[in-house]
């Protein structure tokens, strides 16, 4: 049995001298506050038991790695209906590109670009009571921590500087494939990137993902064909147009976010977190891109 304990502790020795630690997030002035030098890892096994190294217990801001999670709660309440609102084929361009959303009549490439992250918030916010609340609480449940929250310094922050994100909210409005208002639906999304987890706490949340469809408390929150879609979503778009690098070098179904987290998974076997905050140039965490390399090309664990 590999002691994983053993291999992630090794990684984060190997890592964390690497010297160019790639860039910190500016364009989100409260991301730009963080120190580059944490790194943090935590992976859960297929047991259930969780390894921790680094700064693996402490919050960052999730970011971009909430699409998942509202994605996944927007798929199990709409089921396959969903797809008629956003396309499942990956973009191969940066999370933040608008050209495609005109080309294609405002239905986004990806539920995991930011236009189709949009879209996912708008599903939600005509779905639920209290979309905030839900959501959050959803989270919570899923990962078995209430103390999970949004950070609303970092969602103001990202409010103030969004002009891409409502340039592409509005795009797809023009289309008809918004249905409440732009600054409702962005202030969602806003405040679901600026959610604080920590690897282990990230680690646990998507663990339904790796495990068909149940947490580590045994609740069912997808079903396994809907695994399997979520999945092949991540492997095809959750690192915009660096997801083949992604497959290439580490081979796992995962999603990144541009507060340097990153969260990847092989079925029945384990689901892992990193965090670096430093980012290479297509936005991916640097020395996590790198820490993952290395996790699956020493234990020999991908899914090719
Ligand atoms: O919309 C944005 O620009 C950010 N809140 C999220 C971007 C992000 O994390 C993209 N991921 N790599």
């Amino acid at each position: 049995m590999i002691d994983f304990q053993k291999v992630i502790e090794h990684i984060r020795t190997e890592v964390t001298v690497i010297e160019d630690k790639g860039t910190v997030a500016t364009y989100i002035p409260e991301l730009a506050k963080v120190p580059i030098d944490k790194f943090g890892m935590a992976l859960v096994d297929q047991y259930g038991k969780t390894h921790i190294t680094g700064d693996g217990e402490e919050r960052f801001s999730i970011q971009s790695i909430s699409k998942v999670l509202s994605l996944a709660m927007a798929f199990a309440i709409k089921g396959e209906e969903l797809w008629q609102r956003v396309d499942v084929e990956p973009s191969g361009d940066p999370f933040n590109d608008l050209s495609l959303l005109e080309n294609e009549n405002g239905i986004p490439r990806n539920p995991l670009i930011n236009a189709g992250a949009i879209v996912i918030c708008d599903v939600l916010i005509t779905e639920l009571d209290n979309p905030r609340e839900e959501i959050l609480q959803y989270i919570r449940e899923i990962a078995n921590d209430p103390t999970i929250n949004y950070n609303l310094d970092v969602a103001r922050s990202e409010k103030a500087t969004g002009f891409r994100n409502y340039a592409a909210a509005n795009l797809i409005k023009s289309f008809g494939n918004l249905h409440n208002t732009v600054g409702e639906v962005l202030d969602l999304y806003f405040d679901l990137c600026a959610i604080e987890m920590s690897c282990r706490q990230l680690s646990h949340a998507f663990y339904p993902l790796m495990n068909l469809g149940k947490c580590l408390r045994g609740n069912q929150y997808l079903t396994i064909p809907q695994v399997k879609r979520m999945n092949a979503i991540m492997l095809t778009c959750g690192f915009y147009d660096e997801a083949g690098e992604f497959a290439f070098e580490i081979g796992l179904p995962g999603k990144s976010g541009v507060g340097g987290g990153i969260v990847a998974l092989l079925p029945n076997e384990f689901c892992v977190a990193t965090w670096s905050p430093g980012l290479n140039e297509k936005g991916n965490s640097r020395l996590g891109m790198i820490a993952l390399e290395k996790l699956t090309t020493n234990t020999g664990l991908s899914i090719f």
